[in-house]
């Protein structure tokens, strides 16, 4: 079957307009800083999935580990008739979800939700050919602020893979989960991948790569920001910074000027002392009580809790209550 057209909630000017005041609020701010969604152009999405196969980037693969011993008792217990992927980059890892509610039967939509329509142009049209039987309705949309706009309507399971809501604050993290509660009905199910706080000497790594990936993606918002909003960042000249924040329990990845710059962005000059960061992004790590607890602030039942062999990364599954 081929892949519906993808249903916009997101238009191009909106997303621009988005860009826009981020860029004004954050690059104006006293520390510098760019909310990660930026990162996901076409470059981006695809520099993202290069991430995944790096052999320092653990949490694909250890996700991917309890998905696969997993998703049959995931979709024995969910029984779920539609499942909703938020932030579902190419879905790769769903797949062993799809396969094992295929074998089980009775999923009849799946609906995954990004912001890079490059992303879910292929994911989409990959799913709806692999798995014909399956309604694909991709989605163009924030999972910030259109929680409200999520199909409705028989058992649904929302999935949100990859340890990606630790790319949110915590209180972003707060207000997310309480609206996805407010999106779902009582015993509709939440899939939720939460990469584990470790060693340093293990997570630094994932975000520092030797073949210097990581440093390429992270320097990619800037490219966006150039080809976007018409301005002038040498993304060259500044450097990839991955930090962990012990008192957080995050990895902060920066831009750091390797020297003084004067950058135009929109009607903004923007000034950088040498050495001085910009904040592209913080990656939260996780303990399973910190986990159930955020989860039971926002009326969920964390029911299962499942790590892979080396426990590094968590998958929780929940219930609305
Ligand atoms: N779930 C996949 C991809 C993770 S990468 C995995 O586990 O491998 C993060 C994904 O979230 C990207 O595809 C990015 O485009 C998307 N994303 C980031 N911020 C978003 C937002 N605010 N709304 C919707 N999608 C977002
Ligand atoms: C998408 N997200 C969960 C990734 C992470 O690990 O925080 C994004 C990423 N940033 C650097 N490498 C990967």
């Amino acid at each position: 079957m081929t892949a519906e057209p993808l249903e916009i909630y997101l238009e191009e000017r909106d997303l621009q307009r988005g860009l826009r005041e981020d860029a004004r609020a954050g690059l104006s701010a006293d520390e510098k800083w760019l909310p990660p969604k930026w990162f996901y152009d076409a470059r981006g999405s695809e520099l993202f999935e290069a991430i995944t196969r790096l052999p320092e980037y653990y949490p694909t693969r250890a996700e991917r580990a309890v998905l696969a011993e997993r998703a049959p008792d995931i979709a024995a217990l969910t029984g779920a008739k539609t499942l909703i992927e938020l932030g579902s980059g190419s879905s790769e890892k769903t797949r062993l979800l799809l396969d094992a509610f295929t074998r089980q039967g009775g999923l009849g939509t799946f609906v995954p939700l990004d912001v890079s329509v490059s992303a879910l142009l292929g994911s989409t049209a990959e799913i709806a050919a692999d798995y014909p039987e399956l309604r694909v309705r991709g989605i163009v949309g924030d999972f910030t602020r259109q929680l409200d706009l999520l199909p409705t309507g028989g058992r649904r399971l929302v999935v949100f893979l990859g340890g990606t809501i630790g790319n949110l604050l915590p209180a972003e993290r707060a207000e997310f989960l309480a609206e996805m509660r407010a999106a779902l009905e009582v015993n509709d199910w939440l899939l939720l991948g939460t990469d584990l706080v470790k060693d340093p000497s293990v997570i630094v790594p994932a975000y520092d790569d030797a073949a210097g990936v990581t440093a390429e993606f992270n320097r990619n918002v800037l490219h966006v920001i150039n080809r976007e909003l018409g301005a002038d960042f040498d993304p060259d000249a500044f450097e990839h910074v991955a930090l962990w924040d012990p008192a957080h329990e995050w990895i902060e990845m920066r831009l750091r000027a390797t020297r003084a710059m004067r950058v135009r962005v929109l009607d903004l000059t923007v000034e950088f002392a040498p050495g001085e960061d910009l904040r592209t992004e913080v990656s939260a790590k996780f303990r399973p009580a910190g986990i159930a607890a955020e989860l039971a602030e926002a009326d969920f039942t964390a029911s299962e809790f499942w790590t892979d062999p080396d426990g590094l990364f968590g998958v929780t599954l929940a219930q609305a209550r």
